[in-house]
């Protein structure tokens, strides 16, 4: 059965600005992320600029990477940043328990980290050690990246190579401390917030934005009572969803030929954001009412078991049309929600869950997730309007047939991304636009089977191609979306 899609945009309707952090992105001391997936050093083989990968730069660059977490994750709780700088053969070797149980030798510090951001021309975002770190430990921290005077951190910096301090926004004050960052109880984690906080200064007109440890997604007692009793000392609290199509760690369902109640669960668990989102909010506003603290979704995406043959302890996995499907939906959520989310990560950005890159030797694979990235980046910075989707539930499914977000950007072009969830019905849309007469129309699509996906031997086997079967017909826009895909359509 043919059935047709309404979906209802006012271009005229106008709503706050998107963050172009919510495009953002994590990368840990985790299997092949940073070592081997980014930086590579500078004797390596790989074409590389101060030891970063120049075609992982290049391709991060293309999506307008805005921000980068780092170093993690769980290592950030078991990270002591003195131990990664000064001369690289003097620096001490440590054991990534997390992660492998691998040699963490240290190679890649605070001094490479804002190279690397450098190189993107993006915003560090540096998640503190309150699980196994000292307050002073933390404090130095800030003061060796941000002060621009005469003092201990200040002058072993400049010992180090960096004569300017380097600027420092966003600092995360501990990670997932209800579990791998010190299994800490909601109260006492506010309590050790509120005192590693007070220390964590603003040097040489650097402004710090604060990050406290939130919630593991359905966790509203850790929002609760975190934010009770530290919200006020906070510019932002974070929340963590990953998507297991099965649901079950033990076994979380394989990243490719899964069958097709796991395209639909897997679904179904990434539209669970908005609902985490939404309920979080609640929460916040009883304790900040004046919406001074902002929610941070700093680690979402899919998490599958692991490639076979491959450490466990590494998280490497496929990303196929699946993928693309989730940050389609899950980044429509958070421009929705954008007037309070300011920023997200996707976890991880090369080799890791669901990663935008994946790397074998000089190889480079782009997967269809960086593909959603790159059709996305025209949201950053641009002002959402309101829209409204009117197009049933997939059949046998209890989950819409679309999933959609429409922005306005600087020189007045409407963008509206849509995805299609059905895997099997395409989508006839009609899109009735109030608020601009639109004159062009052109589009780009992602699409191809659900299990499709890049590899080494043929990386373009999932990307986006143009899209000219959409028209302009009494001011609606008339486009089909075939089953599973993600489509971006502009209109001027
Ligand atoms: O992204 C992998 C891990 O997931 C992170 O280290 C941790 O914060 C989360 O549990």
């Amino acid at each position: 059965m043919t059935l047709l899609y309404k979906v209802y945009i006012n271009a005229a309707e106008k709503k706050n600005t998107i963050n172009p952090n919510i495009y953002g992105h994590f990368a840990e001391h985790l299997g092949r992320c940073i070592y081997e997936g980014i930086f590579v050093g500078e004797d390596s083989p790989i074409p590389n600029t101060k030891g970063m990968r120049n075609d992982v730069v290049a391709a991060l660059r293309q999506i307008k990477i805005p921000v980068l977490r780092w170093p993690g994750g769980c290592f950030a709780d078991e990270y002591h940043w003195k131990d990664g700088v000064g001369p690289k053969q003097n620096r001490k070797k440590m054991i990534n328990t997390h992660w492998g149980g691998v040699v963490e030798d240290n190679s890649f510090g605070t001094h490479e980290f804002f190279e690397l951001c450098a190189q993107l021309g993006c915003e560090p975002y540096v998640n503190g050690n309150l699980g196994s770190g000292t307050v002073q430990e933390m404090s130095e921290w800030v003061e060796y990246i941000t002060f621009d005077g005469l003092s201990p951190m200040s002058d072993w910096r400049k010992e180090n190579g960096a004569q300017s301090p380097w600027k420092m926004q966003y600092f995360g004050v501990g990670n997932e401390n209800w579990g791998c960052g010190g299994n800490m109880r909601p109260e006492y984690y506010a309590d050790e917030y509120r005192r590693y906080a007070t220390y964590l200064r603003n040097f040489s007109g650097n402004k710090l934005y604060k990050i406290g440890c939130g919630s593991n997604g359905f966790d509203y007692n850790w929002t609760e009572k975190v934010m009770e009793i530290a919200g006020r000392f906070m510019d932002a609290i974070t929340l963590h969803h990953y998507t297991l199509p099965t649901g079950v760690w033990q076994n979380k369902g394989d990243a490719t030929g899964f069958p097709e109640e796991e395209y639909y669960s897997t679904m179904i668990n990434c539209l669970k954001m908005e609902e985490l989102i939404s309920n979080h909010l609640q929460i916040m506003n009883k304790f900040d009412p004046e919406h001074k603290v902002g929610l941070i979704v700093d680690e979402w995406g899919t998490w599958y078991n692991v490639e076979p043959g491959t450490n466990p302890g590494f998280l490497y996995q496929q990303n196929t049309i699946r993928d693309a499907m989730v940050a389609a939906i899950t980044l429509n959520i958070f421009n929705k929600y954008s007037n309070r989310v300011v920023m997200a990560n996707i976890a991880q950005t090369v080799n890791v869950l669901q990663a935008v890159i994946l790397t074998e030797g000089a190889k480079m694979v782009l997967t269809p997730t960086y593909h959603v990235f790159d059709m996305y980046k025209v949201h950053q910075d641009a002002t959402l309007v309101g829209s409204y989707v009117d197009s049933g539930t997939v059949e046998g499914h209890n989950i819409p047939n679309l999933s959609v977000s429409a922005s306005v950007d600087k020189d007045g072009a409407l963008n509206i991304t849509a995805a299609n969830l059905s895997m099997t019905s395409s989508a006839p849309v009609t899109c009735d636009i109030t608020g601009m007469n639109p004159k062009s129309i052109t589009g780009r699509i992602l699409t191809g089977k659900v299990d499709a996906h890049n590899t080494f031997e043929a990386p373009d086997t999932v990307t986006i191609t143009d899209y000219n079967n959409a028209k302009i017909q009494d001011n609606n826009l008339i486009f089909e979306i075939p089953p599973n895909s993600v489509i971006l359509v502009t209109a001027k």
